[in-house]
């Protein structure tokens, strides 16, 4: 699997996804999508939106405002309970996730580095590193067996692992105190009582080691006041996600399109959450774009509908590339559950920092609409034709992040390869999300036929793809390029194209296909009927059929 820093340089280095505000000294955790950025990520929206909405006789979009009315977020359950639990360190004022505590500290520098002495060590070993400049120093400056080395070791070195449960209970090491003569060698502690006690007891911070705070909860909500004076100003918050968007519009929706039952309303929009622990590049972010679709079902065939779209989303991004060992789907666990939902499963992907949620889609029953009825007072019931009776439909909701699908396609399509001795890095996206997709290139520069050729033959392929036009290199380093950035397919234009005072032109370009380097001859005047199979993923039928162009050294 792919290091997320290279990831992360090769979309800044091409123009994907830049830090924002850079020029301030960046603001942490929030990202601009560049010139093939954001093409890129058009790519999977529409595609997302052409396979939910436009192929499907269920399916209408909408557009809400990010802005709503404070009492929809009441009336969803944010206001009270959409939160994350918090802690704080005392020491360096980092700030941890509780539920996610656990998972840092496994993978903090300093627990690493400890409990590699911890494993093959002994107490002597243990006090070095408290006391090098290079290890507990300076990665855990403010734990407590760096600051207090003597004390704590006393202390642990009499801890017998029997102890250890009647230890649990006890808040403070100082009280423990060594157990006759016996002394434990450090691996035979547990990781959990290791780490307990060379904290004192107190949780220690992932980062420096120091005292993290007990956890309190924290709203996700981004409080904004709309109007001139702050003090006068409407209170509410920028849309944590872009469902309720769809619940307050069922009825505008239903009245307007005549949908019947089942029918689903999509939607893709900015959503926005004062994340506790943003990080891993575009993975979690206080600024996102979600991907909704509310689906809603009799009641009684909920259970059904819910089944057949964990099966159609799932199978959605494997359609695109990703790789059936990089995707999976967990069931929630009964405790994992948001209140309202009934069952909910996520899609996750082998993200560089291991397996993460893609997409969540869950089965929210009634509760939303009937929460809206209630605050509102405007009923959205669904009246049923067929029974002449009212019901509360059920919902089934994928939802999906942008931002997430468009890190993990292109995680999936990163590719190392040795070519002739040299590396080459390609991104093998799937055509129909490459932000670029066709690059005309001259062979000279010089030559002005080649170039207006060329020119002209770009201009004719941009009515129907992104062609892009690149004579700023030699022909293997345009190639390379292109590759990094997941163009699928070169055309050259050279002297046999136009001619010379030695040959006539044969009116013929190179296309170069991405993945396989592969080279065919084609005439200008089939070009697009070329590409237009070519888009549709037929390079292996076309070579075959095609006069082959001989691959020689860099132009490969
Ligand atoms: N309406 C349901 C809902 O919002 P969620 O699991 O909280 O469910 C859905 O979010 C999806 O939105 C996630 O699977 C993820 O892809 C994306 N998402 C959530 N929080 C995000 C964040 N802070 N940064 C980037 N994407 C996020």
């Amino acid at each position: 699997m792919v290091d997320l820093d290279k990831i992360v340089s090769l979309c800044k280095r091409r123009g994907f996804i830049f830090q924002s505000s850079e020029i301030y000294g960046g603001l942490g955790s929030a990202w601009d999508y560049g010139p093939l950025g954001v093409e890129y990520k058009n790519n999977v929206k529409r595609l997302w939106w052409r396979d939910n909405v436009h192929l499907r006789d269920d399916m209408v979009g909408l557009d809400a405002a990010i802005t709503m009315h404070p009492k929809v977020w009441e009336a969803s359950g944010h206001l009270a309970s959409f939160s994350d639990p918090f802690m704080g360190c005392l020491d360096c004022g980092r700030h941890y996730r509780g539920d996610q505590l656990a998972e840092a500290l496994a993978d903090s520098k300093w627990w690493l580095s400890l409990k590699e002495r911890k494993d093959k060590g002994s107490w002597a070993d243990i006090q070095k590193w408290t006391q090098n400049e290079r290890d507990g120093k300076k990665l855990a400056p403010n734990l407590a067996l760096v600051k207090h080395p003597e004390e704590i070791i006393f202390l642990m070195q009499g801890v017998t692992p029997q102890v250890s449960d009647a230890v649990e209970e006890t808040p403070k090491v100082s009280v423990i105190g060594p157990v006759g003569t016996t002394t434990v060698s450090p691996s035979s502690l547990s990781d959990e009582m290791f780490l307990r006690m060379v904290a004192n007891h107190s949780s220690p911070c992932p980062s420096c080691g120091g005292r993290l705070s007990e956890p309190k909860p924290a709203s996700l909500m981004l409080e904004i006041v709309l109007g001139p004076v702050k003090e006068t100003g409407t209170l509410t918050y920028l849309r944590p996600e872009t469902a309720q968007g769809i619940f307050v519009n069922f009825d505008n929706v239903l009245q307007s399109s005549r949908k019947k039952l089942p029918f689903g309303i999509a939607q893709i929009g900015k959503a926005f959450r004062n994340e506790i622990t943003p990080g891993n590049f575009t993975f979690r972010t206080r600024e996102f774009e979600q991907m909704e679709i509310e689906f809603f079902v009799r009641p009684g065939t909920d259970e059904e509908w819910h089944q057949k779209w964990i099966d159609a989303r799932f199978q959605w991004y494997q359609t695109y590339g990703i790789r059936k060992e990089n995707i999976r789907l967990r069931e929630q666990e009964p405790d994992e559950l948001a209140f309202y939902a009934k069952r909910c499963v996520d899609v996750e992907y082998l993200f560089p920092m291991g397996w993460s949620e893609l997409e969540g889609i869950a089965n929210r029953t009634d509760y939303d609409l009937k929460q809206h009825s209630r605050l509102s007072g405007r009923t959205l019931e669904y009246f049923d034709e067929e029974t002449k009776q009212k019901i509360d439909p059920y919902v089934i909701e994928p939802s999906a992040g942008a931002d997430r699908s468009a890190l993990a396609f292109l995680v999936d399509a990163y590719q190392e390869e040795q070519v002739r001795g040299e590396k080459r890095v390609v991104l093998r996206f799937h055509p129909e999300l490459a932000p670029t997709k066709i690059a005309v290139l001259p062979l000279l520069k010089k030559n002005s036929k080649i170039v207006e050729t060329a020119t002209r033959i770009c201009h004719g392929l941009r009515k129907h793809w992104i062609a892009m036009y690149d004579d700023t290199a030699s022909i293997g380093r345009l190639y390379r390029r292109q590759d990094e950035v997941g163009t699928p397919f070169c055309v050259t234009v050279d002297v046999q194209t136009v001619g010379d005072e030695n040959k006539p032109p044969d009116g013929e370009v190179t296309i170069r296909d991405r993945d396989s380097m592969e080279q065919i001859r084609v005439p200008i005047d089939r070009l697009e009927a070329v590409m237009m199979d070519l888009m549709a993923g037929r390079w292996a039928k076309v070579y075959s059929e095609s006069r082959k162009q001989p691959v020689a050294g860099a132009s490969a």
